[in-house]
């Protein structure tokens, strides 16, 4: 049997074994939301990252076979790179609408139907319609846009269980995030089994299937646990200020508990329903659902996505700085500015973090040592070890939060941004130091990268989540779904620069025949630079600007 298989079963009987063993854990800390929001998380990412695993290959292989194999791979890394910036695109215009007309549960579902017709679609081109454009793109329009309404929200959502000061949010977004790892790992390993080994189009379907069941455990779940909340759209929702103790017994109580306060909600958050919204709600499903075909005449034009990339990032952090303005106290004000300014550092940690699935795959390709016990392990299995370290670490990281701050040595969040920042460079000294130090015939030890995943994994753990969670916190309550959606940009602006930094490990003057120690080189000069001066740099920027941040941040931490 292969390595392949066997890497899936293991994945699996490990998830089903941590899973139980994590709520079980966190059932007394956390309320129930949490885990139904974890869970339709878990498979929404499994059908993105299960699609994405494929995708490539799919193209180079299949889509594309009629081409020369340098031409196809070019066209198929054009429409992927387009394909996950405009991914995370759309949830501004899905964050916006999320405020104003659907609420976050209507988007939510809206979201994931599209995205379960989105994949559905991709398997029926291949099965029924093979090689047909037209459906493809279709297909990858349906997911792009599905994604802006399902992503941010969920996200945003997840914000509404918490007080504005509760402890346990960063925690919460922590093991929220660790859903989103398992769902990527198990699709790394499934979707990418399946798909190569048995068919593109089960591959595909799996991740439809995977999607559905998301959506079904958020639907089925969301009339007795999540009460009220997230029905309207939150503009003209009437926030209480904390959370109030009906709330508490909601998310803990008995049940009796629960019917009781899920009664009293009803009367705190009265629905509006009005004919305006339900039609309102109606033109957004139509509008929406004509745009589609539109959006997928963008996914050819890579040039025009990064241009319209570049303009909407000025254009948003413009608006943040406009909205800011308009704050009727100075605390909310200045709490929208630590968002534009971490905005720019969250997107300097992607877009080298970004390097896994591209430059640093080619290069533990060729200048890794990957033989292990005397058989050579394939190169792009490594990104599993990102995933791996996430799931695992999680929990450590949400317990540490929740001890330090009682303990009041609680980092602050852009001090976390800090922490994050440093240890993604830290990892990239781990590559540079094994490449100029410990490698043999241009041959880095195999140990080295496990190591800079490693690093990596724990910076997204002490940056990534706690971007979210900060995002829930310091946004005007009416307007969290869009100040996410710009926090999304920030993601997609990143793709498009970690292609480019990437690039410059395949420029041009590395000749075709160069050895393995020219290619090394390479290697380590572009991850010296970026990884380490400017990573680092910006590190030790932030770590200056955190005192006026805390002082902006105004009492939230
Ligand atoms: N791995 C993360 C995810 O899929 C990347 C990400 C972080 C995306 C923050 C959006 C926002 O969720």
């Amino acid at each position: 049997m292969d390595i392949g298989f066997w890497i899936m079963i293991v994945a699996w009987a490990f998830v089903l074994v941590w899973i139980p063993f994590i709520i079980y854990s966190n059932r007394k800390t956390h309320p129930r939301a949490l885990f139904v929001l974890f869970f339709a998380e878990m498979w929404e990412r499994f059908s993105y990252y299960g699609m994405r695993a494929l995708l490539t290959l799919y193209m180079a292989k299949e889509l594309f076979a009629a081409l020369a194999e340098g031409e196809a791979k070019a066209q198929a890394l054009g429409i992927y790179g387009s394909y996950t910036s405009m991914v995370y695109l759309t949830p501004i215009i899905g964050g916006i609408l999320a405020d104003k007309v659907l609420g976050f549960r209507k988007a939510v579902i809206f979201g994931g139907l599209l995205m379960t017709a989105g994949h559905f679609a991709l398997a029926l081109e291949g099965m029924v319609f093979p090689g047909n454009m037209n459906l493809f793109f279709l297909s990858l329009s349906f997911i792009i846009v599905g994604n802006g309404f399902f992503k941010p929200n969920i996200s945003s959502f997840l914000g509404n269980f918490y007080g504005l000061n509760d402890s346990r949010k960063d925690g919460a977004f922590t093991i929220f995030y660790m859903g989103v790892n398992i769902g990527s790992l198990l699709a790394i390993v499934t979707c990418g089994y399946v798909g190569e080994q048995i068919s593109w189009h089960y591959g595909f379907g799996l991740a439809g299937i995977g999607m559905l069941l998301g959506l079904l455990v958020f639907w089925l779940a969301g009339p007795t646990v999540f009460g009220k909340k997230g029905i309207n759209p939150s503009s003209v929702e009437n926030f209480p200020e904390v959370i109030e103790e009906e709330d508490i017994k909601l998310l803990h109580g008995t049940k009796a508990d629960r019917m009781a306060a899920l009664e009293k909600d009803a009367e705190n958050f009265e629905l509006v329903q009005d004919a305006k919204t339900k039609r309102n709600q109606w033109l957004t499903y139509v509008v929406t659902l004509v745009g589609i075909p539109i959006v997928s005449l963008f996914l050819n034009l890579s040039d025009a996505v990064t241009l319209a990339l570049i303009i909407l990032s000025i254009g948003i952090l413009g608006v943040l700085f406009a909205m800011s303005l308009k704050q009727d106290t100075k605390e909310s004000k200045e709490r929208l500015w630590v968002v534009m300014v971490l905005f720019l550092f969250h997107a300097v940690f992607w877009a080298l973090f970004e390097q896994a699935g591209g430059s640093i795959t080619l290069f533990t390709d060729t200048n890794v040592d990957r033989v292990v016990l005397g058989s050579e392990i394939p190169a792009s299995i490594f990104q599993f070890f990102n995933a791996f370290f996430i799931m695992t670490l999680a929990p450590v990281f949400s317990i540490m939060w929740v001890k330090l701050r009682a303990s009041k040595k609680e980092p602050t969040t852009p001090m976390k941004f800090v922490l994050g920042l440093a240890q993604l460079a830290l990892g990239f000294g781990v590559i540079v130091v094994g490449s100029k130090f410990f490698a043999t015939d241009g041959l880095v030890p195999v140990v080295f990268l496990v190591f800079m995943y490693l690093f990596h994994s724990t910076g997204e753990l002490s940056l990534s989540p706690v971007g979210l969670s900060m995002i829930t916190k310091l946004s005007p309550k009416k307007a969290v779904g869009f100040v996410m959606g710009a926090w999304f940009l920030s993601i997609a602006l990143a793709n498009k620069m970690a292609g480019k930094i990437g690039e410059l490990t395949a420029s041009e003057d590395i000749s075709e025949n160069a050895t393995l120690s020219e290619t090394l080189d390479v290697y380590s000069s572009t991850y010296l630079t970026w990884g380490i001066f400017v990573v680092g740099g910006a590190a030790l920027l932030l770590f200056v600007l955190v005192p006026t941040l805390r002082k902006w941040m105004n009492g939230i931490h």
